[in-house]
């Protein structure tokens, strides 16, 4: 594999879960992969699962690390092409990138949208440039649209606490003080459509997802209704994604919270979150702790997906 920004580019996702399965009952069977390899993350914004889980699954590889905040300590970096660089940005990204490329073998980049113009976050701008300018396979650590290395975790749980073939999962919107991006959800919904799986979508009217992602969902505006016999119940918070909306925030109906009444609606449901999660607006503090909750074995699982992905790019850049 040569880059990893969508959960497609896995290829067979039957054969990615098992591959995903064997790296986590073998984690140290591939250290010499990453002898002399060095591992460069780069982060324009916060994180906590991302960075430990991916630093550790490099580990795991044999791999060295280099992290780099982009926000804290190093140049402020200018990213558009023809701005008059006379403010407060000393650094272009278009110089930035291939002298970051010099000093690794593999780059992940976690670059946010930044909701000033949809089209610039939907062409994947930041990230697009790491491809194009760094001469290295380049992985994404959360890009605008989509969070595939949180996508695959999630799939990876569903495949080890699923209690049927064909669950149903049901991913709902739930209320959030800030406009959060919308790369969660849209690629979580472009993973579930790789399966057979039942998959609901549920959110207020007004947030509408990309349909390129949404795909095959069923979209139900009734979140009862939606949870009736899931399964799986996946919540997130996204900002609105349409023309005149974008990226902003239309409701905090504290109604769309996930409870207990709202679970007991569900076929003793799983609860699954990304995290990190604001208590009693995404879900209620008796849900997160509940023994249906699995939002702590989803986020182990993020060292099993990076792995498994890292595994993949090393692989690569021998043949
Ligand atoms: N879920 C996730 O990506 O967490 P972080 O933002 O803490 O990395």
């Amino acid at each position: 594999m040569k880059e990893f920004t969508s959960i497609r580019q896995l290829g067979d996702i039957r054969e990615a879960l098992k591959k995903a399965d064997y790296v986590k009952k073998n984690p140290y069977a591939d250290q010499t992969l990453g002898k002399n390899r060095t591992l460069l993350m780069i982060f324009f914004n916060s994180s906590l699962r991302t960075r430990l889980s991916t630093q550790k699954a490099a580990m795991n590889l044999g791999m060295n690390v280099i992290v780099l905040d982009v926000n804290q300590g190093a140049w402020k970096l200018e990213t558009e092409r023809g701005v008059i660089m006379d403010g407060d940005k000393p650094e272009h990204l278009l110089e930035a990138i291939p002298v970051m490329g010099c000093y690794c073998d593999i780059i992940g980049v976690r670059s946010f949208a930044r909701f000033e113009n949809k089209e610039d976050d939907y062409n994947e701008l930041i990230l697009n440039q790491f491809i194009k300018y760094s001469g290295r396979p380049v992985f994404s650590m959360e890009a605008a649209t989509r969070h595939p290395l949180q996508t695959f975790a999630d799939m990876i749980t569903i495949e080890e606490f699923k209690k049927t073939d064909k669950p149903k999962i049901v991913m709902t919107w739930a209320p959030h003080p800030k406009a959060l991006p919308q790369a969660v959800p849209n690629s979580f919904a472009e993973g579930i459509n790789l399966t057979d799986y039942e998959f609901v979508i549920t959110h207020p009217e007004g947030y509408e997802l990309d349909p390129a992602f949404t795909g095959r969902a069923r979209i139900e505006y009734d979140q009862d209704k939606a949870f009736e016999g899931a399964d799986f119940i996946y919540a997130k918070n996204w900002a609105a994604y349409k023309d005149g909306a974008y990226g902003k925030v239309l409701s905090t109906d504290r109604s769309w919270t996930v409870d207990s009444r709202k679970m007991a609606l569900t076929n003793n449901a799983f609860f699954m979150h990304c995290l990190p999660v604001r208590r009693n607006m995404i879900v209620t503090d008796d849900v997160i702790e509940s023994p249906q909750s699995i939002v702590i074995p989803e986020a182990a699982n993020r060292v099993v997906s990076a792995q498994t992905v890292l595994k993949e790019l090393l692989i690569g850049l021998e043949a």
